[in-house]
């Protein structure tokens, strides 16, 4: 733990009020979504200018502190947790969008800004921030930089990365550097604006971003289809990505449907039951786009690779269909999930899903699996719920045996270890089944030209050595 005389210090570098050491606030500003670590921190720092930062980190460095950053703490694998003792940074007070340009299309945040209220900032300009997923209402611009966020809407627009034209960032030395400068072309070297994005605040803090937006989408309209098995997906995204742009093609199976609608808050999407469902988006711009989905439904009914379908006719039932897949998540946290987050390339899913799949039931039999995710992109969500009279590090254990399997599968099939949650702690111990150990002593490096003393979220992507 960090000495009395050392946090009344770092209190004399910031407004009033702004350093936090009560129960409550560690407790709250240490942990994230994952349930796997206690939080521990020391303190919790909330500046509001970027030479608060700096100040910071030159307070870390002198006295060797870990800092932690923080933004809405909604990542899934405990990248934002705080479980030795760490000051968090929390970015609660620098959350204004700071500036807009309609000619460039650009926004500049500071890094505390939701998410949510940059879509929405976006939308009263007649504009659009693609990146979307369900905890858009909590998680903030520097966390999604941090973790290069995905979400629903990668099939179409990218992650996180592709939106982000430029960065103010602190390194972990405290040097205040400008990347990228919002420029569209700019072939001077390094682009050192992309190693911060991803980089899981190991190397400094984003103090600044400007996003870009892009034009508003014309009347988006959802499909949920009910497939006979998962091998029918596949040819439906073919069908469907022959003949529209899709700006969605989400999965999920009847356990993770089951679990939605036990909340009672979301109607079905149709009566028959099925094994599993594709959930589709396209931009209904005229009557010719829409004809053309129906015609491609009507095909995939006619292969048998589609049981039932539904289309949405208005903007609520679009929203009631993308609850389906967007409240999955939320609704199975009660039952503690294990969470992995896999992919590979599109045209490997179904021979990797088949093993994967095989492996999970041959070792799980008595766990109940939930899949789902963001197929279009080749992202899986394997989910394996943990059973009431089971204890949290019984069962966290018990699944942690079975990832060797796993993530041998993941290594043959050339896929990642972690699409889009990042590697935090939770996945820290195979980074080597995604990443060769030349590319892992590479990031390493990197890692010491930006932070050179280890201040920067230690224990996270790399585990301790
Ligand atoms: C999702 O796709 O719903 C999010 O990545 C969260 C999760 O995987 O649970
Ligand atoms: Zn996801």
């Amino acid at each position: 733990m960090t000495h009395p005389a050392v946090i009344d210090e770092l209190m004399t570098l910031v407004d009033p009020g702004k350093v936090l050491t009560d129960a409550a606030s560690l407790e709250a500003y240490g942990k994230d979504w994952t349930q796997h670590y206690p939080p521990a921190p020391s303190a919790i720092v909330l500046p509001k200018t970027i030479e608060q930062v700096q100040a910071i980190v030159a307070w870390a460095n002198r006295h060797r502190i870990a800092l932690v950053p923080s933004g809405g703490r909604t990542g899934l694998s405990a990248g934002a947790v705080a479980a030795n003792g760490e000051v968090v940074v929390a970015f609660d007070y620098m959350n204004q969008v700071l500036a807009f340009n309609a000619f460039d299309r650009t926004v500049v945040c500071q890094p505390g800004v939701v998410t949510r209220q940059l879509q929405q900032f976006a939308e009263e300009h007649g504009l659009y921030y693609p990146v979307d997923f369900a905890s858009s209402g909590s998680s903030q611009i520097g966390g999604n930089i941090g973790t290069n966020a995905g979400g629903i809407k990668v099939i179409r627009y990218g992650m996180t990365r592709n939106w982000v034209a430029g960065l103010k960032v602190v390194t972990g030395k405290g040097e205040l550097l400008e990347l990228n400068k919002d420029l569209i072309k700019n072939a001077t070297g390094y682009d050192l604006r992309q190693l911060f994005i991803g980089a899981e605040g190991t190397l400094g803090f984003v103090v600044e971003a400007t996003m870009r937006l892009d034009r508003a989408p014309r009347n988006l309209t959802a499909m949920v289809l009910g497939t006979p098995d998962f091998d029918s997906i596949m040819p439906v995204l073919h069908a469907f990505q022959g003949r529209l742009d899709l700006t969605a093609f989400e999965f999920f199976s009847d356990k993770a449907l089951a679990k939605v609608m036990g909340r009672g808050d979301v109607p079905p999407p149709f009566d028959t039951d099925c094994p599993f469902y594709a959930l589709l988006e396209f931009e209904a711009s005229n009557e010719d786009v829409a004809n053309e989905a129906l015609a491609t439904f009507e095909h995939c009914v006619e292969q048998g690779w589609v049981l039932d379908g539904v289309m949405s006719q208005s903007e609520t039932q679009l929203k009631n269909l993308w609850k389906l897949r967007e409240y999955i998540s939320e609704t199975i946290s009660h039952w503690t999930p294990y969470k992995n987050d896999i992919s590979v390339t599109v045209s490997k899913v179904p021979a990797f899903l088949r093993e994967i799949d095989a492996i999970v039931a041959e070792h799980y039999p008595d766990y109940e699996v939930v899949w789902y995710g963001h197929i279009g992109d080749g992202n899986l969500h394997l989910n394996i719920l943990k059973p009431d009279d089971m204890s949290k590090d019984a069962f966290f254990a018990s699944c942690a045996r079975v990832n060797k399997w796993v993530f041998e599968i993941v290594e043959r099939y050339n896929g990642s270890i972690s699409a889009e949650h990042g590697v935090g702690m939770t996945k820290r111990d195979y980074l080597a089944y995604s990443r060769s150990p030349e590319e892992i002593a590479c990031m390493k490096a990197i890692k010491a030209v930006f932070d050179p003393n280890g201040i920067m979220n230690p224990g996270k992507i790399f585990a301790p050595e």
